[in-house]
């Protein structure tokens, strides 16, 4: 990782790109990596929400580089915005390769998670 490229935000999940995740050319599904991001982006969201929270929106996101298996998935979060019932995150992906000790952004997007009450209904995000 050279000092151009560093993540943004917070490390909120980490985990390891495994077989089963990856296609038999041994790349990893591109809905594997969303599913982190999401899972990343319930728990910051929660935490701030001290509550259930959902996934309302996902923003357009690309994919610049595989992830392959064996890699470390980092994932980052940001929370940009918070609204009524809203929280906005921006979310980066990055992959740490095990063998060559380097870490790179695999993508980025917008994730909108929203607080909800214990009827599923949106509740407002209490002051922090
Ligand atoms: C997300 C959900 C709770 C919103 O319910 P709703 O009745 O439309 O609620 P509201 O219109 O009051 O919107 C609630 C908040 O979400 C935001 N929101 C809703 N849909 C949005 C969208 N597509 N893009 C951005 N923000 C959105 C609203 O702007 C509002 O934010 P604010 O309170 O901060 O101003 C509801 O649509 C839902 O339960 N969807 C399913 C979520 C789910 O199951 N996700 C996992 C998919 S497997």
């Amino acid at each position: 990782m050279n000092d151009a490229a560093k993540p943004t935000g917070e490390l909120t999940l980490r985990t390891l790109a495994m077989p089963t995740d990856a296609n038999p050319a041994g790349d990893i599904f591109g809905g594997w990596v969303m599913s982190q991001m999401d899972l990343a982006s319930g728990i910051r969201a929660g935490e701030r929400a001290h509550g259930r929270v959902v996934t309302a929106a996902v923003k357009e996101m690309a994919f610049q580089l595989p992830v392959k298996i064996g890699d470390t998935l980092n994932v980052y979060t940001e929370i940009t915005r918070v609204g009524r019932t809203s929280i906005t995150l921006q979310v980066e992906a990055w992959a740490h390769r095990a063998r060559h000790r380097t870490l790179e952004k695999v993508t980025a997007g917008t994730f909108i998670m929203v607080a909800l009450d214990e009827d599923g209904k949106p509740s407002p995000v209490p002051a922090e």
